[in-house]
């Protein structure tokens, strides 16, 4: 078997389609190295037919880096560890969460273009969503390359943003689709996610490539009075997710797709929640806060 990458969007060189690999197999740092050049060049991997369970997502995940642990660990869940985020509306017991449930409203912010954990102090590098049993109909996934938004930005709004530093901050993503962090968060996961300031433009260490990172955590712009921060990011973000920037992930069970967090937003379509939904995602932890 030989690893090949397919490019997906290629008139934006966005996300590729990777055959020839089986995750469960152990692999070297030869082997590995393919499939991270290939995410720092693409920015979204998708690959079919993976048989995971947690140890083997996990253990693939750990060639990334070192791992984040959910912030809903202390929450009942139906997984087995705290490395796994479980992105399901499946509660412990099998039944399905009612839409109007606190899991359901909590992850209903998943529904905005946002990237992964960029509300913690070192936000995540990259994250695998791996999904086990899919609705027959919506419950995509849509990615948007943050590397194009940026490289699309006249170069007066690239000079006057560059350097610029976003607050970010989970309640206020939550707030924006009626969740209501302070009635509804436990208090170890209020102490765990105080609002952490962000660059605004991220860069790859390898490739040097530029991103703009304004999801929907960023709550302001540091320095700026609120009229004139949220016009700025207003603009960004139509910036951010044209249509032509992004991947529109439609998931069968078995599909694992990896996005680099500081090169791509992504966001949850809706489905008929009387139909199941179960993704398991593992999320690779940063190496030092971003500003
Ligand atoms: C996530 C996420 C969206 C989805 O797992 O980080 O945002 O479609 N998921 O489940
Ligand atoms: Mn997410």
């Amino acid at each position: 078997m030989s690893i090949t990458f397919r490019p997906i969007n290629a008139a934006v060189g966005f996300a590729a389609e990777v055959t020839g690999i089986d995750l469960r197999q152990p692999l070297d740092r030869n082997g590995f190295l393919p499939i991270r050049d290939g995410l720092d060049e693409y920015g979204v991997l998708v690959f079919h037919g993976q048989d995971l369970d947690e140890e083997g997502q996990i253990a693939f995940s750990r060639h990334f880096g070192e791992l984040e642990i959910s912030i809903r660990r202390h929450r009942p869940r139906a997984v087995a560890h705290d490395e796994i985020s479980d992105i399901t509306n499946v509660a412990p017991d099998g039944s399905i969460y009612p839409l109007d449930s606190e899991h359901m409203s909590y992850n209903l912010g998943n529904q905005l273009w946002h990237a992964d954990s960029s509300f913690k102090k070192i936000p995540a590098i990259a994250s695998l969503l791996h999904a086990r049993d899919v609705p027959p109909l919506g419950g995509a996934t849509e990615f948007a390359d943050q590397r194009a938004a940026w490289d699309g930005l006249t170069a007066e709004t690239q000079a006057r943003i560059d350097g610029m530093v976003g607050l970010h901050s989970l309640a206020h993503s939550r707030a924006a689709m009626g969740y209501d962090a302070k009635e509804k968060f436990l208090a170890a996961e209020t102490a765990e996610v105080p609002p952490v300031p962000q660059a605004l433009v991220q860069t790859n260490p390898r490739t040097g490539r530029r991103a703009l990172y304004a999801g929907a955590h960023v709550s302001g712009i540091i320095g700026l009075d609120k009229p004139e921060s949220d016009a700025l990011l207003a603009e960004l973000r139509d910036q951010a997710t044209q249509t032509h920037l992004q991947y529109h992930h439609d998931w069968q069970a078995g599909d694992l797709v990896i996005w680099d967090d500081r090169a791509t937003l992504h966001r949850g379509r809706p489905w008929d929640n009387s139909y199941r939904r179960v993704m398991r995602r593992t999320t690779v932890a940063g190496d030092g806060p971003t500003a």
